[in-house]
C-alpha cells in the first residue's frame, strides 16, 4: 500500500519575532509551494528516507533533518506499528527561507503517515505531530508556522490564545521574493533573544511596536482596507526587524529595490538574516512588473500571491 501527504508553505505578514514574546503575528497560507510525501512499506530492518537533499537510511540522515528523524518513529511508536518505511519527499519549498519549510515537510509526512497507519488525516490529529517536530527543529517556537501549514486558512495567532481565523475585505498584491540566502530560524530567535536580555528596555519596545503594527494591520485588512495604510505599515514594521538585528543585505538589497519600484510597502518575512521578503504592490499588474524588477536585482525566485481574491 502507497500513501501521500501533501502540504503547502505559508508566510508571516506581520509579527515575527514579535509573536515569540507573546503578541498577534497574520499569516497566510502560501500554496505556491509544497511538499508531497510518499509512503510505503518495504521488506528490511531500516527506513529509507529519499529526498533531493539526502537519500539513504533514516538513522544516517544528516543534522538538518533531525527534526524529520525523530517525528518518523514517534508517529510509529504512538500507534504501535513496527513497519519499516521507505519515505519519498517531493519539495517545492525552499528550505530555511522563512517559508515555514520544517512545518510543511513535518505536516506532509504527518498526513502520509496517519493515511498508511489508517489514522483520520484531521488537523486536531495532525497538529500534535508537527509541533513536536517544530519544537525539535527551532528549540522553542512560538507554535505559528505549525498553525498556519496545518489549518491551510488566513490565521491570526497569539501564543497564549491561539488561531483566530481572518476573513479579508480587500486583496493583497503581495511579491514574495527569495533572497536565496538561507536563514536558520533557531539562529535568529536565539539572536533576538540575545538582544532582549542585553538590552531590555529598548527591545521589548520594538516588540510591543511590532505588536501593534500588526493589530492595525489586522484592522485595515479585514474593515477598512487602505492598501496604503497596510504599506506604511509593512515598513515601519521592517525598521523595527531592522533593530531586531534580523535583516541582512541582501534582503535590504530588495527592500530597496522594491521601494525604488513605487511598492505600497517591503518587509522580510519569518525569521530573517536571509530568506524572502514580502513586498505590497498597487494592482497584479504592478506585482508582476515588481516581480521582474525583484528578479533583475538578484532574486533567485519570486511569486506572486494575491491574497483575499
Ligand atoms: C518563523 O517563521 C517565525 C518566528 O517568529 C519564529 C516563531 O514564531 O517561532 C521568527
Amino acid at each position: 500500500m502507497q500513501t501521500q501527504g501533501i502540504a503547502s508553505a505559508k508566510f508571516i505578514l506581520c509579527g515575527e519575532h514579535s509573536v515569540v514574546y507573546g503578541e498577534p503575528a497574520i499569516s497566510f497560507p502560501f500554496k505556491q509551494a509544497r511538499i508531497i510525501t510518499t509512503l510505503k512499506e518495504i521488506e528490511g530492518s531500516e527506513h529509507q528516507l529519499i529526498s533531493d537533499f539526502y537519500t539513504g537510511t533514516l538513522s544516517q540522515a544528516p543534522e538538518k533533518l533531525t527534526a524529520v528523524k525523530a517525528l518518523i518513529p514517534h508517529i510509529l511508536k504512538r500507534y504501535q506499528c513496527h513497519s519499516v518505511l521507505e519515505i519519498t519527499i517531493d519539495s517545492s519549498v525552499p528550505v530555511g527561507r522563512g517559508l515555514g519549510s520544517s512545518a510543511v515537510v513535518a505536516t506532509s509526512i504527518t498526513r502520509a503517515m496517519l493515511a498508511f497507519l489508517k489514522r483520520p488525516v484531521i488537523s486536531s490529529n495532525v497538529l500534535p505531530f508537527v509541533n513536536f517536530s517544530e519544537d525539535i527543529a527551532h528549540g522553542n517556537p512560538s507554535g505559528v508556522d505549525a498553525i498556519t501549514v496545518v489549518n491551510e486558512q488566513a490565521v491570526w495567532f497569539e501564543k497564549e490564545k491561539g488561531l483566530q481565523s481572518l476573513s479579508l475585505n480587500l486583496t493583497l498584491p503581495i511579491v514574495v521574493a527569495d533572497t536565496g540566502i538561507p536563514s536558520e530560524t533557531r539562529a535568529s530567535v536565539a539572536a533576538v533573544r540575545d538582544l532582549y536580555q542585553k538590552n531590555n528596555i529598548e527591545v521589548s519596545a520594538c516588540i510591543s511596536q511590532l505588536g501593534e503594527i500588526s493589530r492595525e494591520i489586522g484592522k485595515e485588512i479585514t474593515t477598512h482596507g487602505d492598501l496604503h495604510t497596510v504599506g506604511d505599515l509593512f515598513n515601519q514594521a521592517h525598521q523595527l526587524l531592522c533593530k531586531l538585528s534580523v535583516s541582512s543585505p541582501e534582503i535590504e538589497n530588495l527592500i530597496t529595490c522594491a521601494l525604488d519600484n513605487q511598492a505600497l510597502g517591503a518587509k522580510l518575512t519569518g525569521g530573517g538574516r536571509g530568506g524572502c521578503v514580502i513586498v505590497l504592490c498597487k494592482d497584479k499588474q504592478h506585482a508582476q512588473k515588481m516581480a521582474t524588477q525583484l528578479s533583475a536585482a538578484g532574486a533567485i525566485k519570486t511569486w506572486i500571491s494575491m491574497i483575499g481574491e
